[in-house]
């Protein structure tokens, strides 16, 4: 069975763009993958987050991802601090991993604009990603598009090491991009994203979806009910592609163009869909808040299935790189 391997922050919610472009990709493939979805809260330190609310984020995502459809019995679910294996392999990419390449990442060059004093941590972020997937042997890496240049980063770390230690020790994992690579925010503007305040979440109530896809940018040529639109220049339609069936996707488009539907109604029809199709989520969610030790439990399951793939490369990383291991009681 092929293995995937793939992270989420606890940096917020499961919004639309992060369940479309990557979870419910991760639900599909859990059918016929073995499957590691990781809780990277060692990434999501590396800016600013609060450390009161941070355990209950972890939580919450964990939440989420099972109530999205992760199944705990076919894929690994855990957090990536409960297997300190990830942050010890990412410290020895860091001996392999040329600084060139850090500082060419988009995502660095993009966030480093918003710290005053750029962090290590925020420098070697894909360094730590590297390690998370390597250290499982993970075949295929399915992501949004964003995610990209770091897969292709790790591929580059895989090759460095194999050509110092071991040749073929590491596979080269691949990225695999799912059809909503990008989701376009509320703004209609950015990538959809938490820090943006432009998300919808996935296990808000109607109303709170409403509320939000009320105030949606759509196609700027519709100033009023009247002005006639351009569906494709539309994020509400785009949205619409994924939420509502596709005679729905005609309709809109046709009373879009033919100035029939005003953006408010475009909108109602999608934000009902969107709430719809959330439904059995948001029940499930609550049931699985209910029984926090539960949830509690399914964690450490996950940690301990993840600690021995991890445990095993390790003890190959090591031997291959000429550590001290006869006395260090592993
Ligand atoms: P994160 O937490 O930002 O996002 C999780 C996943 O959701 C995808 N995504 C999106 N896809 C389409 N449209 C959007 N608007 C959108 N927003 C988010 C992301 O591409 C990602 O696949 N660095 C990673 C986490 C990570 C990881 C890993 C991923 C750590 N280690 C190892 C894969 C493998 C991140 O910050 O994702």
């Amino acid at each position: 069975m092929p293995r995937i391997f793939s992270g989420i922050q606890p940096s917020g919610e499961l919004h639309i763009g992060n369940y479309l472009g990557a979870v419910k990709n991760w639900v599909e493939l859990q059918h016929q993958h073995q499957c590691f979805i990781c809780i990277v809260d060692h990434h999501a330190i590396t800016q600013p987050y609060e450390p009161d609310a941070f355990e209950q984020r972890t939580l919450d995502m964990a939440v989420g991802l099972i109530a999205a459809g992760i199944d705990p019995d076919k894929c690994v679910l855990f957090v990536q601090s409960h297997v300190a294996a990830h942050t010890e392999l990412a410290w020895i990419f860091n001996a392999v991993t040329p600084i060139g390449y850090l500082e060419r990442m988009t995502q660095f060059k993009d966030k480093s604009q918003h710290q005053e004093s750029v962090l290590a941590g925020l420098l070697n972020y894909p360094v730590l990603q590297a390690a998370d997937v390597l250290l499982y042997k993970a075949d295929l890496v399915p992501i949004g598009e964003d995610q990209i240049q770091h897969v292709e980063l790790m591929r580059e770390i895989a090759r460095k090491w194999n050509a110092k230690y071991c040749r073929d020790f590491f596979p080269e994992p691949q990225a695999k991009i799912g059809t909503a690579k990008r989701i376009r925010g509320l703004d209609g503007q950015a990538k959809m994203s938490k820090s943006l305040g432009n998300t919808v979440a996935m296990l808000d109530e109607p109303d709170e979806i409403w509320e939000h896809i009320r105030m949606a940018q759509t196609d700027p040529a519709r100033v009023t009910r009247k002005d006639p639109g351009t569906p494709e220049k539309c994020n509400v339609y785009a949205l619409h592609q994924h939420f509502s069936a596709p005679s729905m996707v005609d309709e809109v488009a046709d009373k879009c163009r033919g100035a029939a539907w005003g953006c408010v109604d475009c909108k109602r029809v999608l934000a009902d869909n969107v709430a719809q199709t959330f439904s059995p989520m948001r029940e499930r969610a609550k049931q699985l808040q209910d029984d926090p030790k539960a949830l509690g439990d399914t964690l450490a399951t996950g940690a301990a299935r993840a600690r021995e793939v991890a445990d095993e490369t390790m003890a190959g990383v090591r031997e291959h790189m000429g550590y001290l291991i006869q006395h260090a009681g592993y």
